[in-house]
């Protein structure tokens, strides 16, 4: 269903929440990407979720409230980094790991003693969480470790009949998921880069550590997005050391189908061969048109996409994380 950001529908809204009160899935928008979201108390709600996305049961989901008052009656401890990063960033892409209380379910935190939790900035998001009234678990609206979606067109692509509503708010503005900062460690951890950066979540908190080395399939998970695959489109990805140009030529003299995540400068390469997108130069505009240009290349049916080169610089960790996961082959 259609639903304006600017002029909520309350008749949407109660159906969404009747189908979430009801034990039904309902895909919506946040600000980062589309989350699927079930009712985050229901355990048999929450197993249908996993069920849906083939998503490993190993791998926790988040939970999305209306405010820090209801996230503080998730957890057994609200800790002053917290406080701050939640007055400072909530609503927003941050997602805080905590310790969790037994209202949570074990299937949303993997078993584990930890719930992760943030408060979207997204009007329909927002709304209905408050008019549901009941935390709302939501991964990313699509099948485990493809494209995260940033249209409801994505989510229908990948999802339809096998979820009770879409509501398609249009697409998100942030473009890429949450940054996710575990704060039951001292230093906090970042177990995921995202819109905001550990040098901003640093000027609120101090010294934070970034979470090193990707983890195989069959380790322990801290994080699903830890997984080297992740984000993955269906064409091979290729990170260019350059602007892509030579390696564009030589692929489509080859005859092979070429997608190109290209800066506007790039030379033309004439070839019907070659789907060149020109994307963006700065970060977060780039992050917002990532995943849409991923899908697009798919659809088109591409072999190949090809990545030009992006600078080296803190700005841009969080679209270099998302590309280096989806470059990466699928492990056996
Ligand atoms: O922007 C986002 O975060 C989106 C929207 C829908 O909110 N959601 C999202 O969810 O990306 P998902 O399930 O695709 O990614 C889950 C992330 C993991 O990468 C992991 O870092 C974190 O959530 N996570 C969830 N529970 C956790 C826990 N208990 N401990 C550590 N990490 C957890
Ligand atoms: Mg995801």
């Amino acid at each position: 269903m259609k639903i304006d950001p600017t002029a909520i529908d309350p008749s949407v809204l109660a159906l969404a929440t009747a189908t979430l009160r009801s034990g039904g899935l309902v895909a919506f928008p946040t600000e980062t990407v589309y989350g699927l979201g079930a009712n985050a108390l229901n355990p048999a709600a929450v197993e249908r979720l996993f069920a849906v996305k083939g998503r490993p049961s190993r791998n926790p989901v988040i939970v999305h409230v209306a405010g820090v008052e209801q996230a503080r009656h998730l957890v057994t401890d609200w800790p002053s980094a917290a406080a701050k990063l939640a007055a400072r960033f909530w609503p927003g892409p941050l997602t805080l790991v905590l310790p969790r209380l037994p209202v949570i379910p074990s299937q949303v935190t993997a078993g584990g003693p930890t719930v992760a939790i943030r408060v979207p900035a997204q009007p329909i998001a927002l709304a209905l969480l408050e008019t549901a009234g009941l935390p709302i678990a939501a991964p990313s609206a699509n099948p485990s470790s493809g494209l995260s979606p940033t249209t409801a067109q994505h989510v229908f692509h990948h999802l339809l009949g096998k979820v009770d509503l879409i509501l398609d708010g249009g697409p998100t503005s942030a473009g890429i998921e949450s940054t996710v900062i575990d704060l039951t460690r001292t230093p906090p951890v970042v177990l995921r880069p995202g819109p905001i950066t550990v040098a901003r979540l640093e000027e609120e908190i101090g010294p934070i550590s970034r979470l090193a080395a990707s983890i195989k399939a069959h380790d322990p998970l801290p994080a699903p997005g830890m997984l080297a695959r992740h984000y993955a489109p269906r064409a091979t990805l290729i990170l260019a050391t350059d602007d892509g140009s030579g390696l564009v030529e030589s692929m489509t003299s080859e005859g092979r189908h070429v997608g190109w995540l290209a800066s506007k400068s790039a030379k033309q390469i004439a070839s019907p061969l070659v789907r060149r997108l020109d994307m963006p130069d700065d970060a977060p505009a780039y992050a917002a048109r990532l995943y849409a240009a991923l899908h697009e290349l798919d659809l088109s049916r591409v072999d190949f996409i090809v990545v030009a080169r992006l600078p080296d610089e803190p700005e841009w960790v969080a679209v270099l994380d998302r590309l280096s996961r989806a470059a990466t082959p699928p492990e056996r």
